[in-house]
């Protein structure tokens, strides 16, 4: 990989998953006012990421990570945000008990359009029409017209971003992520459910400590830890185009940052070492994330950590593995050997969503103890092998949606066409999230209890 890195060297790769524009001129012409529009993110926040997931890499902090499998223009609007935000923070505080590590918060949110595609077609009732691709591309209607690929929709895609994160900024900073507001972060629809005694309990013992810190003098008053919360946004860089036009110089460092979002990641699709994505993603200085599924062999792993990642550097990659359960054992083994057997180092994150879909009454689903199984699996490998299971990444939101099957509220097949509204894959609901949560919960508390000493055996 000794040529040039540019922030459009991309282009002259092979390239899969991309949208087939009618008209370049129109395309280019977009592209470049969005070169022209500022930054979503700061050089300098996408630092502080990767310092935090360096913390993860070292087993010293867990990473938390969801959100839509596809943000959509017409979810879009404050209720969604904040119930996914909230829903969010209470997950991140069950883990933070458990864990007694700081919660890495990474949203896939504010940049999270663009979809790869198993296939470029999509046929209904006799009809062929190109596949729905992300809001950022085209349209879900089932028409001809909605499927053509619309430059002009990047643009929408970075507006709503925009505001998106401007709301974030205002939820993580502004008060709401206040930890004595911890009671107040109770969903209503969560409130009557088995979880919200679990929940309560956690609160009040958060209080509890909370006052016990003011009386002696550490309060939100004069902690910012305490009033405000780190929050990330991350999302699958798969249009490169869009990616290339929010890629700019920090002026600090005078290295490329794709200000798109903090951390961007490379699909399983999209992950082969000679093509487009990869090339764009060995020169940008974000961390990065790269899905790792069941065709990714031991030493194309490798082979990928020595472009991504040639200085080694802590932080700098997310391994984001998801080989559906019953399948971890086959797999993970061998890539976690391989990198522990190289010196190199990654965040391992468990995707337990993707390798879990199914079809049932018409709709793409995913049974709840599946997801819990592979999770459940993902820790077992890293605890054999001592390596550390670093975080978990979801699809989910804070609306009460029927989506993904089971659950403490089990949702049944029959249950999914009551409010099925995801653009893409199936989403956990609010309380499917949160009971997800106190599940993971569990599995890190027992590894904090089982495996310091095995760790330092194995090192
Ligand atoms: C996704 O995260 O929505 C996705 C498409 O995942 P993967 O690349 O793992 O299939
Ligand atoms: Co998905």
């Amino acid at each position: 990989m000794a040529n040039k890195w540019s922030p459009s060297s991309w282009r002259s790769r092979p390239i899969v998953q991309v949208p087939n524009y009618p008209d370049a001129g129109v395309l280019a012409g977009v592209e470049e006012r969005l070169a022209s529009f500022p930054p979503l993110v700061f050089a300098g926040e996408a630092r502080a990421l990767k310092n935090q997931l360096a913390d993860v890499a070292e087993g010293r902090a867990f990473l938390l990570q969801g959100g839509d499998c596809a943000e959509s223009f017409a979810e879009h609007g404050a209720d969604n945000i904040r119930d996914f935000f909230r829903v969010f923070l209470q997950m991140s505080v069950v883990l933070t008990f458990a864990a007694a590590k700081p919660v890495v918060k990474v949203g896939r949110i504010a940049g999270q359009f663009a979809k790869p595609r198993s296939s470029d077609t999509e046929t209904k009732d006799g009809v062929e029409l190109p596949s729905y691709r992300g809001d950022i591309i085209n349209g879900i209607e089932f028409t001809e017209r909605a499927r053509v690929p619309d430059p002009q929709r990047q643009i929408m895609a970075y507006r709503q971003s925009a505001a998106t994160l401007n709301l974030l900024r205002a939820f993580a900073q502004g008060g709401y992520a206040n930890l004595y507001h911890v009671h107040q972060w109770m969903l209503d629809f969560v409130d009557d459910s088995p979880l919200s005694e679990r929940y309560r309990e956690l609160a009040d013992r958060i209080t509890q400590t909370l006052d016990f810190m003011s009386a002696v003098g550490i309060a939100p008053e004069n902690h910012q830890r305490l009033r405000e919360t780190d929050f990330f946004t991350s999302h699958e860089a798969l249009l490169l185009g869009y990616e290339e036009a929010m890629t700019r110089i920090d002026s600090t460092s005078g290295e490329h940052y794709a200000t798109s979002g903090h951390l961007v990641w490379i699909g399983d699709r999209t992950r082969q070492s000679d093509h487009a994505h990869v090339e764009y993603f060995r020169g940008i200085r974000n961390p990065i994330g790269m899905k790792c599924g069941p065709s990714l062999e031991p030493d194309q792993l490798i082979r990928l950590i020595d472009i991504l990642n040639p200085e080694n550097e802590p932080g700098r990659l997310t391994l984001i593995s998801r080989f559906g359960a019953g399948k971890v054992n086959d797999h993970l083994p061998g890539l976690v050997k391989a990198v522990q057997r190289e010196g190199r180092s990654v965040v391992w994150c468990c995707d337990p969503m993707h390798g879990n879909t199914i079809s049932a009454a018409g709709y793409k689903t995913r049974p709840f103890d599946r997801v819990l199984s592979e999770v459940r699996e993902f820790f077992a490998v890293h605890r054999e092998l001592g390596s550390y299971p670093g975080g978990v990444h979801f699809e989910m939101t804070g609306k009460d949606v029927t989506e993904c099957t089971g659950g403490a509220r089990a949702i049944s097949e029959e249950e999914l066409s009551d409010r099925y509204h995801t653009h893409c894959d199936p989403r956990l609901n609010a309380n499917q999230a949160l009971e997800l949560a106190f599940l993971v919960a569990e599995l890190l508390k027992e590894s904090r209890e089982s495996s310091p000493a095995k760790v330092a055996a194995a090192g």
